[in-house]
């Protein structure tokens, strides 16, 4: 049982100073941390100069240890009992000959050398470490640890050792270990190409599916009927004639969370890498002011170079005051009418040194954060996605065709999370089961006409291992045969739907892989716009957005990238977070109530480096109205283009939702008006001062690549470096 501090108490002590609530007026929750997101506290400071410790609950029974947000108590190595290696198929005595073999190919593929050799080099490498792997998996994180030293793959100053603490058996090791086993190796086979193309060392395989494959896939319907297309386009219309502002629904979209229970005040905020990787915490330095092994678990103040503030700073993820305030701040816009309902697209947990990572970090984060959200919407439903830090070891997803019973490995992780969210009222029994049997994905209607259908995009992220088993197979793990399904049922419904994911298949496609956001790009154009509304993702932690396009063949490559052939497009949420230079951040949507096109949002922030000099903490503020701010097509109505439809003036009219024909003439009014590129580079990090504006052509040409680019090998086929302005 922890220490309980009782609401009743410490509810006096808050003392909301809050403004009513308009564009251009300043919200500031207050000073103190809103106990009420909380029935009690493992720690609870009087003053802001340590962070508050909820105690948190576990469902079924019992608390989450305080040791998890302890700044004090950081985990100093991996959690052992967590470990899941592959099962052993046969021994070999060569085992030493094995391991000197992968040795070399580490230490050749460091000399460098000829492109197409050093490709070979790694292939057989691998090839090695499989047999290796069946022979004996226990060995297989050793090796790797051995690897990463030779490599520097955590350069050189890391003071602790990084590359044994990683490949740990229950951290990175454990997962290669069954990528070795259950991988294909062998000869020419593709699962070594991929993993040696990530690794720089081969080319990247081809995306394209064959049409007998998509003929199969969408067994045999590969477009939708006229009927149905008819249907939509006079739903659109009716819309578009009858459209009521008043009726918007609103909508919250948040993403990247990432709370900080770590955080500790007064720690290093402008860390270099030592014994930790992350600045904020006890055991974070700055080696140029400190450079010998942490003593008594913390830096003395006097070889601190900028002291970590009580609401956050742009190198650390949120502190719980940071995520206290935004939370009023999202009461607070949403006022009496609150929200209709809330879509969070990913990412509770802290980013730290991966062993600093277990079970309960994660289950504790999301307990935590869907609790207090569930404090501050009420009743409406709160629909999320499973970020890659919503696991442990994170980024790490296994499909449930692995044998051994190792499938089912991360079933602690989707099972917790569909009793909690069913607990807290946002899915029914059915919802609940779709979580479970589908990598915490789901497909749930809301309203009636409304389907969300939530992804695990751990699927088609390049750092999950597990999708380098059987790569070939764009869908080993069955999350889009599922979100197929469910499209096909819905296109029969006639319902309008939205699909959820933490990180986008596109944009500059260094995200993701070549088959599986190809795939979605395929499924999206299949049921794209009659069914699919809209995209949201978030992980980047920046405010953008990618448009789809009609794909004309396997691969999306071939597809025209022309507005006429825009069919939705996919909004990416900045974060909470301030963590990667950028100011915390969320928006709400309007959303029509019969075809849940989106017909605009507002934006909302608090700028960081106001945090130090406020005496009230952060001062949440309207960044931009998205209709405003990108709405006017005076460029393109000067050349002679009308934008694709008819527009108010310059301006979109009022009756047509910011839909993919939008934001694709959008790039092209960008094209024309480089001021507006200057805008949205802007508003991607929220007005922070430490992002460099995209202003020179080679960077607006890039970023209006990405903004066309809904896979992996579109984004590659942009200039690259400008996926980010930070
Ligand atoms: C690189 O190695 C390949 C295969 O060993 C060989 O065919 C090719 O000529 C070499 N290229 C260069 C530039 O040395
Ligand atoms: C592995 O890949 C090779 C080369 O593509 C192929 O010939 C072989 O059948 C594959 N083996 C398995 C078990 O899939
Ligand atoms: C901490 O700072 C003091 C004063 O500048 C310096 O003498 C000392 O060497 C520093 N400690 C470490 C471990 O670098
Ligand atoms: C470390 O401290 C020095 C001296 O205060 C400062 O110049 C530097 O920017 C700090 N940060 C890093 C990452 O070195
Ligand atoms: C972190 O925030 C504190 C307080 O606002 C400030 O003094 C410090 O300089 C910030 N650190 C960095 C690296 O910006
Ligand atoms: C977007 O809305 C406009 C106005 O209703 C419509 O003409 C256009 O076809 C829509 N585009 C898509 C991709 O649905
Ligand atoms: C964001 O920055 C711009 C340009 O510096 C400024 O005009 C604007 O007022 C800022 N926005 C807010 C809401 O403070």
């Amino acid at each position: 049982m922890p220490r309980v501090f009782l609401l009743s108490v410490l509810g006096a002590c808050f003392l909301a100073v809050v403004h009513a609530w308009s564009q251009g007026t300043p919200v500031t929750p207050g000073p103190a941390f809103p106990t009420s997101l909380f029935s009690s506290m493992y720690y609870m400071p009087s003053k802001p100069t340590a962070e508050p410790r909820p105690a948190i609950p576990r469902l079924g029974g019992g608390w989450f240890p305080d040791s998890l947000n302890n700044p004090t108590e950081l985990p100093s190595r991996p959690p052992a009992s967590e470990a899941v290696l592959p099962a052993p198929l046969h021994g070999t005595r060569q085992v030493k000959t094995l391991i000197d073999d992968v040795m070399n190919a580490a230490h050749q593929l460091v000399r460098g050398g000829n492109s197409s050799l050093l490709c070979n080099v790694c292939r057989t490498g691998l090839s090695t470490l499989q047999t290796l792997a069946h022979a004996d998996p226990e060995l297989v994180p050793g090796v790797l640890t051995g690897v990463c030293r030779t490599l520097k793959l955590f350069g050189k100053t890391a003071l602790s050792d990084q590359c044994a603490l990683t490949f740990d058996r229950a951290m990175f090791g454990g997962p290669i270990a069954q990528v070795m086993s259950y991988g294909n190796f062998s000869g020419e086979a593709p699962d070594a190409t991929l993993v040696c193309a990530a690794a720089t060392f081969c080319e990247r395989p081809s995306e394209a599916l064959s049409d007998a494959f998509l003929h199969d896939w969408f067994r045999g319907s590969r477009a939708p009927s006229k009927a149905t297309v008819a249907r939509w386009r006079a739903k659109q219309a009716r819309a578009v004639a009858d459209f009521d502002a008043s009726a918007l629904l609103p909508v919250l979209h948040l993403s990247d969370l990432h709370v900080d229970g770590r955080y500790m005040v007064g720690s290093e905020s402008d860390c270099t890498f030592g014994e930790t990787r992350y600045c904020c915490h006890s055991l974070s330095a700055n080696s140029t002011l400190y450079s010998k092994p942490i003593k008594h678990g913390t830096v003395p103040r006097a070889n601190i170079s900028a002291p970590a503030g009580y609401w956050g700073n742009y190198t650390c993820d949120a502190p719980w005051s940071l995520i206290g305030s935004a939370m009023e701040a999202i009461r607070h816009v949403g006022g009496k009418r609150g929200y209709e309902l809330a879509l969070f697209t990913g990412d509770l947990t802290v980013h730290d040194d991966l062993f600093r990572y277990s079970h309960d970090l994660v289950l504790y984060s999301a307990q935590a954060l869907f609790g207090a959200l569930k404090g501050v919407l009420g009743r409406a439903p709160v629909f999320s996605t499973l970020g890659n830090h919503e696991t442990s070891p994170e980024n790490f997803y296994a499909p449930h065709k692995l044998p051994d019973g190792r499938g089912h490995q991360f079933d602690w992780d989707s099972d917790y999370l569909a009793g909690l969210w069913r607990s807290l009222g946002w899915l029914d029994a059915d919802g609940e089961q779709d979580v479970r049997k589908h990598y915490g994905g789901f497909s749930v209607s809301p309203r009636h006409g409304l389907r969300v259908i939530s992804m695990n995009s751990d699927f088609w992220y390049f750092v999950n291992v597990f999708n380098y088993i059987h790569s070939t197979n764009p869908d080993l793990s069955g999350m889009f045969r599922f979100l197929t399904d469910e499209l096909f049922e819905a296109e029969a419904r006639g319902e309008r739907v939205w699909i959820m994911g933490h990180v986008a298949t596109g944009w500059d496609g260094s995200q993701s892989l070549e088959k599986p956001s190809n795939l979605f790009y395929q499924i999206v154009s299949r049921f794209a716009p009659h069914t699919i509304a809209a995209i949201f993702f978030g992980h980047t932690h920046q405010d953008h957005f990618s448009v789809f396009y009609r794909a004309t063949s396997g691969r999306s490559t071939d597809a025209p990238r022309h507005t006429s052939g825009a069919v939705t497009v996919a909004l990416n949420a900045p974060s909470v977070t301030p963590e990667t230079n950028v100011n915390p951040s969320f928006r709400v949507y309007y959303v029509d109530p019969h075809t849940y096109d989106i017909y605009d949002w507002d934006q909302y922030y608090t700028d960081v480096d106001t945090f130090a000099a406020s005496a009230h903490g952060p001062v949440w503020h309207h960044l931009y109205n998205a209709r405003d701010t990108y709405g006017d097509f005076r460029a393109s109505v000067q050349d002679g283009h009308v934008a694709h439809v008819a527009l108010d003036g310059t301006r979109w009219p009022r009756g047509a939702p910011l839909n993919a024909t939008f934001w694709s003439a959008l790039t092209e009014e960008m094209q024309a008006r480089p001021e507006l590129m200057t805008t949205f580079s802007r508003l991607q990090s929220r007005n922070s001062s430490r992002a460099n504006a995209c202003t020179k052509q080679d960077c607006r040409h890039a970023v209006l690549c990405y903004m066309r680019s809904g896979t992996a090998a579109q984004g590659r086929s942009c200039p690259s470096g400008f996926g980010s302005v930070v």
